[in-house]
């Protein structure tokens, strides 16, 4: 029987050496050959750890890997065992560990949440095996993309082009540091590390309004310099953004504190 299979692999790395260009690497063919496998979810489902069971694989967004080495969190018993022999892509970012939340439907979200289901992606991608597609809401028969796929992947990229205004907004204003006690109520203040932004200056609190929204959250502004905005070139040139309209002062807080007490 073994002498059979290697005589099968034997013959096929043959004849894909006789049929390839002559740069033939065995280790890249097997391992090309091996990432792309077609399962059906239900042949997928066979491989949830279970004793007797194929092996142990998950889905993410069609894409099948075996987590046999994260089998203490995927095997029978682990925590997140409910993952195993599916593609349970919308619980990544729901965390509903129900029948009704373990699907591959990730419809209705956000593009910041398709981004998490991307993250995990990578993550299945740098520490697991890649085994190959899942037929069905993702690839089709022939393990081409579908409309879900591509409708899925352009959600993500509007989810990156948002975290990068973000990551922007957030060098611009970095949050404030806060605090709270039963005493003196509310603190906010700024330090050249709040919000986890390294930099030169320290700034002074403002409550920012982002267009289109009724609350606000507290971040440091720059109180010299040329506003963000060079088409701000009026008189306030060298008072940094502490001009913008999207700004506001806390009540009783001196505007070039930087710290303020909030009033209850
Ligand atoms: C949406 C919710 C969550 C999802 C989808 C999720 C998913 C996962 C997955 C898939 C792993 C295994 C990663 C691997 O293969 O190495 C993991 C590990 C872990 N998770 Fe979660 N998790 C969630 C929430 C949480 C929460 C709320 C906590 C803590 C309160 C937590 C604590 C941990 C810890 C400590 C590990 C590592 C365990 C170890 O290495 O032994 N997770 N998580």
């Amino acid at each position: 029987m073994l002498r059979g299979a290697l005589a099968a692999v034997g013959l096929g790395l043959a004849a894909a050496w006789l049929l390839g260009d002559g740069g033939f690497d065995p280790r890249t063919w097997f391992l090309s050959s091996s990432r792309n496998r077609l399962l059906r979810p239900g042949e997928l489902s066979r491989y949830t750890g279970m004793p007797g069971s194929a092996g142990l694989y998950l889905a993410v967004l069609g894409r099948v890997f075996d987590v046999q080495r994260g089998h203490r969190h995927y095997g029978p018993g682990g925590a997140y065992s409910s993952f195993s022999g599916k593609d349970a892509s919308r619980a990544f970012v729901t965390g509903d560990f129900t029948e009704a939340g373990l699907v591959d439907d990730v419809s209705g979200l956000s593009p910041s949440e398709m981004l998490t289901i991307q993250n995990w992606l990578s993550f299945y991608n740098k520490n697991y095996i890649l085994v190959g597609k899942v037929i069905g809401r993702f690839y089709d028969e022939h393990g081409a993309p579908t409309r879900a796929l591509k409708q899925a992947e352009a959600d993500i990229e509007e989810g990156l082009k948002l975290k990068a205004e973000g990551d922007e907004m957030k060098k611009q204003f970095p949050p404030c540091n806060s605090e709270w006690s039963s005493t003196s109520g509310s603190r906010v203040w700024c330090s050249k590390e709040s919000g986890g932004v390294k930099r030169e200056w320290t700034g002074v609190p403002r409550q920012l309004y982002k267009p289109g929204s009724r609350s606000s959250q507290c971040v440091c502004v720059r109180t010299t310099g040329l506003p963000s905005a060079q088409s701000d070139s009026g008189k306030h040139r060298t008072r940094s953004d502490l001009d913008s309209p999207n700004l506001q002062e806390y009540e009783g807080c001196h505007p070039l504190a930087d710290w303020c007490v909030l009033k209850a």
